[in-house]
């Protein structure tokens, strides 16, 4: 059934109804063009599953969202494409993703929405319902840079990062979380999954980025609460940070972009969405609240705020008494401040 010149993909085992079908003209549906094809398609990581990924039109999170459908999920592809400042509207890099998994074999919607706002986000996780029945996958992804001192930074660059970034992944989190405990009190065994974004510009303070770095460490941190409040629902929140050549770092690893011919290439998005592919599975459903470096072809398990030094007795410390007890307490470290511990 074409739609928008896409194919729609309607799994008559559903409940609700077909996605195609009186949803207004925001959804386009794309899907596999024909349903022999899979049967030589082998098990995918993720049959069966829904899943979101918001900023999907470039960069990460289309590498997320091509590789989610290559294992099988529907993927609601979100972006409302912006600039990287966040400026402006443009749903072409979103459509270009939903045609790409379409041409892949693959089944995919668009959605334009800005996941920082309530109501959009609220729409987001709705059409996944409306459209396929349920949500399973919840990845994190859109976000936006400006890069400032601190003392050069005005409201609005702080407020639209914070925005963007924190509430988004709030916002969208929320929602889902509405859902999954919903059907978890109906019964339902949920495998829900959070997958955020982080960056270790916020886990070890990058110089220029006060408003992106405190967003990004909020974000690790909300991780571990939503992974401690919604376990009893069947659902596991993990975060990444990635790091990879996209029109974001573009000046910070353009360089690095000339690979020589058959050399692996560290440095593409594409590196990132495997690992997200596979916390989404069913596979990862013992992790959670955990945080991941992923890079090339490394990835690394964090250890959050851990104590590096303690001063205890059995009673109140004077300030003086603090003071010359200072070295007590930095006996294994430095007091100054820490490196930054690019990984
Ligand atoms: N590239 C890296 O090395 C790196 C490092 C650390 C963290 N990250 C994080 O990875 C994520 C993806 O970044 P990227 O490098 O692919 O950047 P990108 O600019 O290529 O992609 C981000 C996408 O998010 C979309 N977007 C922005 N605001 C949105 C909103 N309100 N609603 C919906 N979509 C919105 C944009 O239109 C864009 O397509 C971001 O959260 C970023 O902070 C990237």
């Amino acid at each position: 059934m074409p739609i928008n010149g896409l194919l729609c993909d309607f799994d008559p085992g559903l409940k609700s109804r077909p996605c195609c079908l009186g949803t207004g003209p925001r959804v386009n549906v794309a899907g596999r063009a024909k349903k022999g094809k899979n049967k030589e398609k082998t098990m995918g990581m993720l049959d069966g599953k829904v899943a979101i990924v918001t900023g999907a039109g470039r960069g990460i999170g289309r590498e997320e969202a091509l590789l989610l459908a290559s294992e099988g999920a529907k993927v609601i592809v979100n972006d409302v494409g912006a600039a990287r400042s966040g400026e402006g509207a443009d749903r072409s890099p979103a459509e270009q993703t939903v045609e790409d998994i379409a041409s892949a074999g693959g089944v995919a919607a668009i959605n334009t929405d800005d996941v920082s706002s309530w109501a959009g986000a609220q729409s987001l996780v709705n059409q996944a319902v409306e459209s396929w029945g349920k949500l399973d996958v919840l990845v994190n992804n859109a976000g936006i840079l400006r890069d400032k001192m601190s003392f050069n930074m005005d409201e609005s660059d702080w407020d639209d990062v914070i925005r963007v970034h924190m509430k988004g992944h709030f916002s969208m989190s929320h929602f889902a979380a509405v859902h999954w405990r919903s059907r978890s009190k109906a019964g339902e065994e949920v495998s829900g999954r959070i997958i955020n974004t982080a960056s270790e510009s916020g886990l070890f303070g990058n110089v220029g980025q006060v408003n992106y770095g405190a967003a990004k460490a909020g974000i690790a941190s909300m991780t571990i609460i939503f992974a401690r409040e919604l376990e009893r629902y069947g659902v596991t929140v993990n975060a990444i940070s990635p790091r990879a050549r996209t029109r974001m770092t573009e000046d910070v690893f353009g360089e690095m972009g000339k690979i020589e011919e058959g050399t692996f290439d560290a440095f593409s998005p594409a590196n990132v969405a495997p690992m997200v592919t596979f916390l989404a599975s069913d596979e990862a459903s013992d992790i959670s609240g955990q945080n991941f470096v992923v890079f090339g072809g490394s990835v690394w398990v964090l250890q959050g705020w851990a104590p590096a030094g303690e001063l205890k007795r059995d009673s109140r410390w004077t300030p003086k008494e603090l003071a010359a007890n200072k070295s007590k307490l930095f006996a294994s470290r430095s007091p100054g401040i820490p490196p930054f511990a690019f990984l």
